[in-house]
């Protein structure tokens, strides 16, 4: 399996959770846009950025989602650059994002508007629960198929192969933030926690997101974006669909902390520590 991975560029390329004085430089340089989460009002949609639009109402991560706007791991970019990039009408882009916003009559709270600790329950009980709940689940069934079918279908063992790296990748990744990171951030706004900077750890878990975010991607190719043969079984079937959800509720819970928890706890920080 390692040579496999090795040959797609999908080793997992650790680091620790702290970090070497020139990589926090270096880190720190590259978060300089994040620090905060919305253009100055007035900004044109096309200039605004795909992270910031999805945190302002999470429902356009549909219309991203349609074209495979990458609105986590690049939600730096702005809308016409990601829209370039595609080859896709930014045009017709705003057009969809306007008609949801018309269209939208689901008042539930967007979790970007909670306050830090939360949005931490937030994404515990929600995205971590869904993992904890379908990793399991998905796991068998991935095996499966790639046990059944792999020997006419050899991509479905590579399925199988990917899907047990993200697995691997989120269990500690989960495991870092909840017991770790998570809580020092809770502490700190009880005024319980001294320290001057979240950088390091947070830089470690964004590295974390885009490995994820990269074996994402090879399952889409692999799956023929989560599309099953017409012939396929239905553990086949359930699988492919299963991977999508995956994909969905992952691209959210990124969003999420890249976009809006790890900037806001950054700020934070920042403000106390002056
Ligand atoms: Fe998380
Ligand atoms: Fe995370």
């Amino acid at each position: 399996m390692r040579s496999l991975l090795s040959k797609h560029g999908l080793m997992n390329k650790k680091v620790s959770f702290f970090l070497e004085p020139r990589q926090e430089a270096e880190f720190i340089e590259s978060m300089s846009h994040h620090e905060t989460i919305y253009s100055p009002i007035g900004t044109p949609l096309l200039d605004r950025t795909v992270g910031e639009l999805v945190a302002e109402r999470p429902g356009r991560s549909r219309v991203f989602q349609s074209v495979a706007i990458d609105f986590c791991c690049q939600g730096g970019r702005s809308l016409r650059e990601a829209c370039e990039r595609k080859g896709i009408s930014p045009d017709w882009v705003v057009r969809q994002i306007e008609s949801e916003l018309e269209e939208r009559s689901d008042s539930a709270e967007n979790p970007a508007n909670l306050p830090i600790t939360e949005l931490i329950s937030h994404i515990v009980l929600k995205h971590h629960g869904f993992l904890k709940s379908e990793l399991p689940r998905l796991h068998a069934m991935s095996e499966r198929v790639a046990h059944v079918h792999g020997e006419k279908k050899p991509s479905l063992i590579e399925v199988f192969q990917v899907f047990c790296s993200i697995e691997e990748e989120l269990t500690s990744h989960m495991m870092k933030e909840e017991e770790m990171l998570f809580p020092a951030m809770v502490r700190f706004t009880q005024g319980e926690a001294f320290f001057t900077s979240l950088d390091g750890p947070i830089f470690c878990m964004i590295h974390e997101h885009e490995e994820v975010g990269s074996l994402l991607s090879r399952l889409r190719e692999l799956t023929d974006s989560f599309t099953p043969p017409q012939e396929a079984c239905n553990t086949y079937r359930a699988l492919f669909a299963g991977l999508g959800d995956l994909e969905e509720d992952l691209h959210r819970h990124i969003h999420l902390e890249n976009t809006v928890l790890f900037p806001a706890a950054q700020a934070m920080v920042a403000g106390k520590s002056h």
